[in-house]
């Protein structure tokens, strides 16, 4: 059966897909692409910094639990709604909602996750960007012997020059844009058969390097030995929310990933390798940059500038840092541009569909509107700093400051991560566990009634209770509301 699929998919590889639509060649690509798709600067430099602003160990327990009970059966959801819809967020949704009898107004989850796409790879690629600006600034050892002083200063003139930015920014989104211009086998299967195990490669090497700083104990115990002291709301918050982003759920990347699986292939198992190599691989981030922090006495709790100006200020002082800070930073614009072409491929399905136009060309607009939405990060850094947005919200409990001093890229950020994502998630467990006919459910997921009972419990329940839960704490929807409305 998939060898005759195959061969109508290779023949219709340059048609706008609508019956016939492209499929990954194995189950191992997909989990590669899956793989490639979640593991990014979420896992090495967002985990690393979140996990040291809030007191190491405990964090990392509870987003383990985050993973497994909220991101392992949404994400198991998305995937099947993608496979069993197998054409674009938007119309997978309507023509699901169809089958089940339920309002075409689904469609507006697809449009939710095809728009939040968009403005994610806006800033996501600025921020590939510094990490590429940052290859060529070790590997010709600016940073040898640099004390804080200094590296901040590289830090600080890197981003508050708007040309240097935009010229990455362009570089970046070009690369992306360029894998997924050739579509599902000629680009991007190739490049996460490529990159990944490379990115597996250069993270044991950097592991092993971290072991040499004589601290690696040190680093572990940080990371793996709880303390529940440190524990705040806000850290339950943040480790929910990151769980999301980290796995790219909420937003149709993986639903549209899903479309492209063979039928025969088990979701559940998909999922868990995903879900297992992307835990991996930022608990190795973790073990690479906490020994490195310590070892030069730096604090954990840096925040976002954590790996681009406490590491390199530690890769200055060691042996053979040029090369292994050169190194890192290659690996983190390899896990950035395997997570940014599944950023866009929901737009890029659904723009082939809608318009009738070709991979090319649709490829190519979308690039030119995200490349312009970036400007509003690059200037968020430099030209427009100043202007900032404050929301507060006032309660019985006293008053909440959602965003403070928020730049047009906080903003972004903000508006993405903690509304669009857990608003898609939300979605899609409820359509997944309460409306879909179970009938059709069974059928997609294909595992045994007591593995059946277990997800549909957690995607019933537990996933929806607890996204509601950061939901709500997290984003103020109402103090949001009325800034939005100006009153
Ligand atoms: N998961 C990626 C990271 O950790 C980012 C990402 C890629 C993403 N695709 C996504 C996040 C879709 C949310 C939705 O860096």
């Amino acid at each position: 059966m998939s060898e005759s699929s195959a061969s109508i998919n290779e023949s219709s590889a340059n048609e706008p897909p609508l019956a016939n639509r492209e499929q990954w060649s194995s189950r191992l690509v997909f989990i590669l692409a899956a793989t490639g798709s979640a593991v990014g600067l979420g896992n090495i430099w967002k985990f690393p910094y979140i996990t040291g602003e809030n007191g190491g160990g405990a964090f990392v327990l509870i987003y383990l639990l985050c993973i497994a009970s909220i991101g392992i059966p949404i994400m198991m959801a998305e995937i099947m709604l993608g496979r069993r819809g197998r054409q674009d967020p938007v119309t997978t949704m309507k023509k699901l909602a169809k089958e089940s009898g339920h309002s075409r107004a689904w469609g507006l989850l697809g449009w939710m996750g095809v728009i939040a796409g968009f403005l994610i790879l806006s800033y996501y690629s600025v921020i590939a960007g510094w990490a590429m600006a940052y290859v060529p600034r070790m590997a010709t050892g600016l940073f040898n012997g640099l004390e804080a002083d200094g590296v901040n200063t590289v830090f600080s003139d890197l981003v508050s020059n708007p040309e240097g930015l935009i010229a990455w920014h362009t570089l970046f989104l070009f690369m992306t844009m360029a894998v997924v211009a050739r579509g599902v086998r000629g680009g991007l299967e190739k490049a996460v058969t490529f990159l990944m195990p490379l990115l597996f490669i250069l993270l044991v090497i950097l592991i092993f390097y971290a072991m040499g700083t004589g601290h690696f104990k040190q680093g572990l115990t940080y990371l793996f030995t709880p303390d529940f002291s440190k524990i705040t709301t806000e850290g339950i918050l943040s480790a929910m929310g990151h769980a999301f982003f980290t796995l790219s759920l909420g937003m149709g990347a993986i639903m549209v990933y899903g479309s492209y699986l063979p039928s025969n292939t088990s979701i559940a198992k998909a999922t868990f390798a995903v879900a297992f190599m992307d835990t991996l691989v930022a608990l190795m981030a973790g073990m690479i940059i906490f020994p490195i922090v310590f070892a030069n006495t730096l604090e954990p709790s840096a925040g976002p500038g954590l790996i681009f100006k406490t590491l390199p200020l530690a890769f200055g002082h060691m042996d053979y840092g040029t090369f292994f800070g050169t190194l890192f930073f290659i690996l983190l614009v390899f896990a950035a541009w395997t997570s940014s072409i599944s950023l866009i491929e929901p737009a890029i399905t659904w723009g082939m569909k809608t318009f009738q136009i070709s991979r090319l060309k649709t490829s190519f607009i979308s690039g030119v509107l995200v490349w312009f939405l970036g400007l509003l990060t690059v200037f968020s850094f430099n030209l427009t700093s100043d202007f900032t947005i404050t929301s507060t919200i006032s309660t019985n409990y006293g008053e909440f400051v959602i965003l403070k001093d928020a730049t047009v890229f906080d903003f972004l950020d903000y508006l993405t991560s903690n509304i669009m994502l857990p608003l898609g998630g939300l979605m899609i467990a409820i359509y997944a566990g309460w409306l879909m006919k179970k009938k059709y459910s069974r059928e997609e997921l294909n595992i045994n009634r007591f593995w059946y009972t277990i997800w549909l419990f957690l995607v019933r329940f537990i996933a929806p209770t607890m996204v509601i839960i950061v939901f709500l704490n997290a984003m103020g929807v109402v103090a949001f509301i009325r800034t939005i409305m100006g009153v």
